[in-house]
């Protein structure tokens, strides 16, 4: 007959794990012997095989019938798909919290997330882009060769010459912070989109929930640096346009997992990428280059991330290429009478490719910027073929996108 001892060790002192890894090789009706010297054993023993489904024997032994109530409470218990594998197509709203591969008892809270169909947020480069967005953190303090901060700016805002930030003239550091105040502006829409999404996702996608945190980590370094830029020659930031802010709104008022990302991370960073890669290389700096540059490289995975789901979702169902046409077309016509990009960011973009107020710099400086807009466009049709759009239609859909960029 199977027995336990607990010699001294009381059923409050962690006793009931022995019993139970030994009543769990027993089956129903099975009995265990049990032994010990604990003074309150057979006064505790009674009340745990009360709670637990199973009978104190009623002699001069003590011993413990096996119930069959721990089986009952893990019959109805399911797998939430494989922990290590690709996800299950459809995550179960009862599996809630639950890790993927746990064996969930039934009867939790459900969980109400609006996303949880694998093929509505899937994309299978999700773990390798988690995976290079771990490795690929940055410290803004240390990352960033920063100035020591000045007390208190000089009048008009511009820095000293040989001050914080070297001898960038008056008015290109001017033109430096309206691009950061801009910079700003959007990198807190790009941190607000991926954490709302987070909040409905089904966390069964485990892979693409720990990539949208990494996301939004991303913005939040964006956020710091891009001010901290700002703040370096003490002056006021710059302005914010009514019609800036109205097409970042309309990004945020994007109600689907899809679209939202499509239009955020394929259409708006897409074009953010030459966006910073101009002021990065234009920059008077080499902390507006570094700051840049540095965001370059986080952009670069939450385009890749846009590009591959929506292009596995276009793959599984090539009605969604629609969808994302209309999603397009309907920023359009509600940014119609808006006018979209800062005139004040143009002009700097302008300023900052020219370097000083020279009408032939100025020439080169309008040129460059006009370049920079080609090379936008050709990224969105580029990106927008891949997705599956035929050229004509990549090229239509590019040029309707928003004129503030993101
Ligand atoms: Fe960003
Ligand atoms: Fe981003």
């Amino acid at each position: 007959m199977a027995a336990v001892d607990l010699a001294g060790l009381g059923l409050d002192e962690g006793g009931h794990l022995l019993l139970a890894r030994a009543l769990a090789g027993l089956a129903p009706g099975e009995r265990l012997i049990v032994t010990g010297r604990h003074p309150a054993l057979r006064l505790h023993l009674a009340a745990w095989c009360r709670a637990h489904g199973h009978q104190l024997a009623a002699d001069d032994d003590l011993s413990v019938v096996r119930g069959d109530a721990g089986d009952r409470r893990w019959a109805s218990a399911v797998r939430a798909g494989d922990a290590a594998g690709v996800p299950e197509p459809r995550a179960d709203q009862g599996w809630g919290l639950a890790a993927r591969g746990a064996l969930v008892e039934a009867g939790g809270p459900p969980l109400g997330a609006h996303w949880s169909q694998r093929e509505h947020v899937w994309a299978d480069i999700a773990p390798q882009l988690y995976a290079a967005a771990a490795a690929s953190q940055w410290d803004p303090a240390t990352a960033v060769d920063w100035p020591a901060p000045v007390d208190s700016g000089p009048a008009g805002g511009g820095p000293v010459d040989g001050g914080p930030v070297g001898r960038v003239p008056d008015e290109v550091e001017r033109a430096v912070v309206q691009l950061m105040t801009y910079l700003v502006e959007n990198e807190q829409a790009a941190l607000i989109i991926p954490a709302r999404l987070l909040s409905q996702l089904h966390p069964h996608y485990r892979e693409v929930m720990q990539l949208l945190a990494s996301q939004a980590a991303d913005e939040a370094r964006h956020v710091e640096v891009f001010t901290r830029r700002a703040l370096l020659s003490g002056g006021p930031l710059g302005t914010s346009s009514a019609g800036g802010r109205a097409s970042l709104q309309t990004l945020l008022d994007e109600p689907d997992f899809t679209t939202a990302s499509f239009l955020l991370s394929v259409l708006g960073e897409g074009t953010f990428l030459d966006l910073l890669r101009f002021i990065s290389d234009h920059a008077p700096d080499q902390v507006t280059a570094d700051v840049t540059r540095l965001a370059v490289r986080d952009e670069a995975r939450h385009v890749a991330f846009g590009v591959a789901h929506t292009a596995h979702l276009a793959a599984s169902d090539k009605s969604y290429l629609g969808a994302l046409r209309q999603s397009v077309e309907r920023r359009h016509s509600a940014l119609l009478d808006t006018a979209g990009l800062n005139a004040e960011v143009f002009d700097s973009l302008v300023l900052l490719a020219a370097g000083s107020w020279s009408p032939e710099a100025i020439r080169r400086g309008w040129q460059a910027v006009h370049d920079l807009q080609s090379r936008m466009d050709a990224g969105r049709r580029r990106r927008l073929a891949y997705i599956g759009f035929p050229d004509d239609e990549a090229a239509e859909l590019s040029a309707l996108h928003t004129r503030n960029f993101m």
